[in-house]
């Protein structure tokens, strides 16, 4: 790493759900992933977290980690509650759907911090006729497949509309 790159600013990423132990948790992971295989760990952080606080400090959904496994992903990190202080920390406040959006947006005290927030499926390529991504706590695990195609998919996504923007 040389110190240029040393000095360059940061693009942080969050992604946002309501537990923080299935949908966000495995978009961190998936994109760390992508962020790794593109040699931009000097230049991308991922982070994740829940607008609710009911699982803090729990590794994410065991169904999750074993849908997450059987395509090679780790899915370790804990869970934590949104803060207001997220705002000032990351470029990208990327959220599941309309419930996190707002919930997100109600906690914002600028138009500035309004325009972080993001849908995850803005990002979406082959499958951008989803409007949300679905929370598959309730469902079976044809929910969880579904919620991985969607992260793998807007995460690709993600990083080209990054690449494009910041000319990486
Ligand atoms: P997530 O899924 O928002 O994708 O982490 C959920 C996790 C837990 C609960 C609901 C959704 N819950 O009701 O505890």
């Amino acid at each position: 790493m040389n110190s240029i790159q040393t000095d360059k600013k940061k693009i942080r990423l969050l992604f946002v759900c309501l537990g923080n132990i299935c949908r966000s948790p495995a978009a961190e992971g998936i994109m760390k992933r992508i962020v790794d295989k593109n040699e931009l760990q000097d230049i991308i952080e991922v982070d994740s977290a829940g607008t609710s606080g009911w699982h803090e400090g729990d590794l994410p959904d065991e169904r999750m980690r074993v849908h997450g496994d059987a395509r090679g992903y780790d899915f370790s990190s804990k869970a934590r509650k949104f803060r207001k202080t997220d705002f000032d920390q990351f470029d990208y406040i990327i959220v599941m759907d309309d419930d996190n959006y707002n919930n997100v947006k109600s906690l914002a005290s600028s138009s500035e911090q309004v325009k972080k927030i993001r849908m995850m499926t803005e990002f979406l390529v082959q499958n951008a006729h989803h409007k949300y991504i679905p929370d598959p706590y309730y469902g079976d695990s044809s929910g969880f497949e579904l919620v991985l195609d969607l992260l793998e998919d807007a995460n690709e996504g993600l990083l080209q509309a990054i690449k494009k923007k910041y000319s990486l």
